[in-house]
């Protein structure tokens, strides 16, 4: 039986007695309205914990002023019953104030330059300090030994990535594949945004990806492939933000470079704002 815990003192009580037993603490943020990419996390994080921690905090501090944050769908009660379906042990469920004691304004902040700063971040300026400074809080809260976080936002993996190693958290990052719908558009919660009528275009995204890693297998040029990718997501009905070929560090391959890639793709339909990326 999943317990939801409320109290941060019942949180690190919980947590504290499960470390005196000797059992490894693992731990998967969301901002709920959970679907089976979360619950592969959780699955994920307990083959490397004996128990897992999930919380549900829609973080103010990670959306821009003309974002999702008040329409952002919240569903506890789904949300429990699935977590508990998929193996959670305990849903720490933090308020706004008890996150952010001194308010939002006054939050301390953590942000990790570079990496912060480049598509994503370019994109939504301060998003990436609202995730860092949220996820520190939360592993301040919970200490777990580790944390699991899903690929499909590749961005925000390797920026907590550097965070952890930057900061000295004892905490072991996993990152989750990403979890796809049969038409290959990935799993995420503001899937639901989209129209019935733009439904379908949204999984020419996923094809989008796959004719962007032939390209460059094929050994055509980033500069060719790239523009290849945003002509075809526009004329899908797509307002493109991003659609780049980069290493795994986000850094812009030379040409013809060998080694791991990564394609990531930003782009609107309507006014729904999808991300996605395929590595290789
Ligand atoms: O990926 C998310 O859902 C959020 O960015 C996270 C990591 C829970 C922080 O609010």
């Amino acid at each position: 039986m999943i317990e939801t815990i409320t109290e941060l003192d019942a949180l690190r009580a919980r947590v504290n007695g499960w470390k005196r037993e000797g059992l490894r603490v693992g731990f998967v943020p969301t901002m709920g309205n959970l679907h089976a990419g979360h619950y592969s996390l959780v699955m994920l994080a307990r083959q490397y914990a004996d128990r897992v921690v999930s919380s549900v905090f829609v973080n103010p501090t990670q959306f821009g002023p003309n974002e999702d944050f008040t329409r952002y769908p919240r569903t506890p009660e789904a949300d429990t019953t699935g977590l508990e379906g998929a193996g959670c042990d305990a849903l720490w469920l933090p308020t706004v104030e008890s996150m952010y004691p001194f308010g939002v304004d006054l939050a301390a902040s953590i942000n990790v330059p570079g990496i912060s700063e480049v598509l994503e971040g370019a994109h939504r300026p301060g998003h990436f300090d609202g995730v860092c400074t949220v996820v520190t809080r939360l592993f301040n809260q919970v200490q777990p030994d580790v944390a699991a976080f899903g690929k499909k936002d590749f961005q925000q993996l390797a920026v907590i990535r550097q965070m952890v190693t930057d900061l000295a958290f004892p905490i072991e990052i996993l990152g989750g594949g990403i979890v796809r719908e049969s038409d290959g558009l990935a799993m995420s919660s503001r899937n639901q945004y989209l129209g019935a009528d733009e439904r379908p275009a949204a999984a020419e995204i996923r094809r989008t990806l796959l004719a962007m890693r032939d390209g460059i297998v094929a050994g055509r040029s980033r500069g060719t492939v790239e523009a290849e990718a945003s002509r075809r997501l526009t004329e899908a009905g797509f307002a493109v933000d991003y659609a780049v070929v980069r290493r795994p560090d986000l850094g812009q391959p030379d040409e013809g470079e060998a080694g791991a890639k990564v394609a990531l793709i930003a782009a609107k339909l309507g006014k729904t704002r999808l991300i996605d990326n395929l590595e290789w």
